[in-house]
């Protein structure tokens, strides 16, 4: 299990606002949890800080038991490989130097050192496993639509197989169409992985179409964390009910 206890974040030239407030959460294997919140209440600074990437003000995040400090957690491989975050922007997540091919044979290279042989295989099936062409191998992210450069990243995510994926905001700037194939593909992943997935959503409708389990951020504060049968009535909270008001009826 990945833990998160009590997390509080401040940034030094925030003035003493909290971007994360005493919040704790639990990503458990084949759970999918969606943390949804309005924009700026704190749901990437939670996820950089679950994911290693930045340390909490205060706080606790257990891997396994384990303490994460970051920065030391990037050195370290095994941690790497295991939990994974697909970050929001796909495009300056990829390094507009590289081949598809290559952004996708860079984790398989820095964590788990195949043969070549075995190396091609294994980027041919994570190709196929996010439905990229296999001629698109050697693209570079600029001859890319914005839907096969997130799926490069997802599958960039789980060459190595990890045990906790992250994804933020997976579907912002796609086309309503692209956005469900998306989702769609996340959900498969999920579900063939077992792995414990975290994702992150401003959108209420999202949170109901994919989660297992829904928490609710509002101004750094998880306000509610339910298990979730994709019923609006699993949530109570008012503000919760609040996000439910506002969201686009179903078409
Ligand atoms: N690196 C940073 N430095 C200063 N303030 C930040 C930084 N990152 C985020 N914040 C602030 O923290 C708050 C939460 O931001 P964020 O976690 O990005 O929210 P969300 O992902 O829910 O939109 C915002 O007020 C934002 O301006
Ligand atoms: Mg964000």
């Amino acid at each position: 299990m990945l833990i998160a206890e009590h997390i509080t974040k401040s940034f030094k030239d925030s003035a003493g606002t909290q971007a994360v407030r005493d919040a704790s959460i639990a990503l458990r294997p084949g759970e999918l949890t969606v943390l949804v919140g309005e924009s700026g209440s704190g749901k990437t600074t939670l996820s950089r800080i679950l994911a290693g990437i930045i340390a909490p003000s205060s706080g606790t995040v257990l891997l396994d038991g384990k303490s994460i400090v970051p920065p030391a957690r990037r050195k370290e491989k095994r941690l790497n490989a295991e939990l994974q975050i697909v970050l929001q922007d796909s495009a300056s997540a990829l390094d507009p130097r590289y081949t598809v091919y290559r952004s996708i044979a860079e984790p398989i290279r820095n964590l788990m050192r195949l043969p070549r042989e075995e190396e091609r295989a294994r980027v041919a099936s994570l190709m196929e496993r996010v439905q990229l062409p296999p001629e698109l191998g050697q693209r570079h992210p600029s001859e890319l639509s914005g839907g096969q450069q997130k799926r490069v990243c997802i599958a960039r995510a789980l060459a190595t197989e990890p045990r906790y994926i992250i994804f933020d905001e997976a579907t912002s700037g796609l086309d309503v169409l692209m956005k469900e194939k998306i989702l769609t593909l996340i959900r498969a992943v999920h579900e063939k992985s077992g792995a414990a997935t975290l994702m992150i959503s401003h959108d209420m409708d999202v949170a109901l179409y994919m989660a297992d389990r829904i928490a609710v951020m509002k101004d750094g504060e998880i306000v509610e964390n339910r298990a979730c049968c994709g019923s609006p009535d699993c949530l109570v909270h008012p503000y919760s009910r609040l996000l439910l008001r506002q969201m686009e009826p179903y078409a």
